[in-house]
């Protein structure tokens, strides 16, 4: 069996045709929706995820707004940033990028969000509101695999999905969300990581397996069961001399491999990650949305 490929950007493309109509009607109502970023430090790999995203703010009609902080910023500074977002009407939704540079920073920015402001589903209120199944931005991530399986014609209802990893970002939320009582849960979830023994024996019972692991290649074909549906999440930077930046992004599964043995897969890049972007938009347009009801 050769694998369909889930392809993430056309997902994507279409969605955001979605959310130019709906930005582009706010705008004639007097209401451009914004999104204010803040990116402290140059990790190269933040620098072009904040880039990417700002490229498709202005593709679907967004208007967004960048502030970039040196990594010795300090905590007050970076506050000062979060609460100037808060207080500008012009802006609907907010992103400061992580990982920061001093992790231990990132709890105390992140509630600085104003709750209606949340553009990621960071904040611990919308987070709180996701887990009791009410309304609230979900994180872009987790939303965007969603929308993939969901829009690919995937069954996630009675369906076991494994998820490897247990991030804030994507592992906790994803299984969240899979195992909800709503239209794209219940799934029966298990979620492995790190400390997991026999990982392999957990992986090869999914139908949906979810790699978000941050390691290339951790998912080999002999972990995956014949015929089910894979999702990968990694986004690893892989040298190669030949490639135009010095470097490819690889997934955490063994590309070639596993899609002789799945159903169905993601490819890296061209999978979640336009996806995420999309779900980024979306929330800011919903956020912008609330502003004018
Ligand atoms: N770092 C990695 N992924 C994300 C994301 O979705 N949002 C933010 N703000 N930072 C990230």
């Amino acid at each position: 069996m050769s694998a369909d490929i889930l392809d993430g950007k056309q997902i994507a493309a279409d969605i955001r045709e979605e959310l130019k109509r709906r930005a582009a009607e706010l705008t004639s109502a007097g209401v451009t929706p914004g999104l204010g970023v803040l990116l402290v430090g140059d990790d190269p790999a933040s620098r072009s995820y904040v880039t990417a995203k700002e490229r498709a703010c202005e593709k679907v009609g967004l208007h967004s707004q960048e502030t970039v902080l040196p990594a010795s910023a300090s905590r007050e500074e970076i506050l000062e940033v979060v609460r100037g977002y808060n207080a500008d009407e012009r802006i609907h939704g907010i992103l400061v990028q992580l990982p920061l540079p001093d992790s231990a920073m990132e709890a105390d920015v992140i509630e600085t969000i104003l709750p209606e402001k949340d553009a990621d589903g960071f904040h611990p209120v919308s987070v709180g509101r996701m887990m009791l199944g009410l309304p609230a931005p979900l994180p872009c991530t987790p939303h965007g695999i969603l929308q993939i399986l969901k829009r690919s014609g995937v069954t996630i209802e009675g369906a076991h999905a494994v998820v490897v990893g247990r991030s804030n970002i994507v592992g906790k939320p994803v299984a969240n969300l899979l195992s909800r009582k709503w239209e794209l849960g219940n799934a029966t979830v298990t979620v492995c990581h790190t400390r997991t023994k026999d990982l392999g024996a957990i992986t090869r019972q999914a139908d949906i397996l979810i790699a978000a692991a941050g390691k290339h290649n951790m998912i080999s074909a002999d972990m995956v069961r014949e015929g089910a549906v894979v999702i990968d999440v990694g986004v690893n930077r892989i040298e190669d001399p030949s490639a135009k930046r010095g470097y490819r992004l690889r997934g955490d599964v063994d590309f070639e491999a596993v899609r002789e043995k799945a159903a169905a897969i993601t490819p890296v890049p061209g999978g979640v990650g336009p996806m995420t972007i999309t779900m980024l938009l979306q929330n800011t347009v919903e956020a912008a949305e609330r502003v004018v009801a």
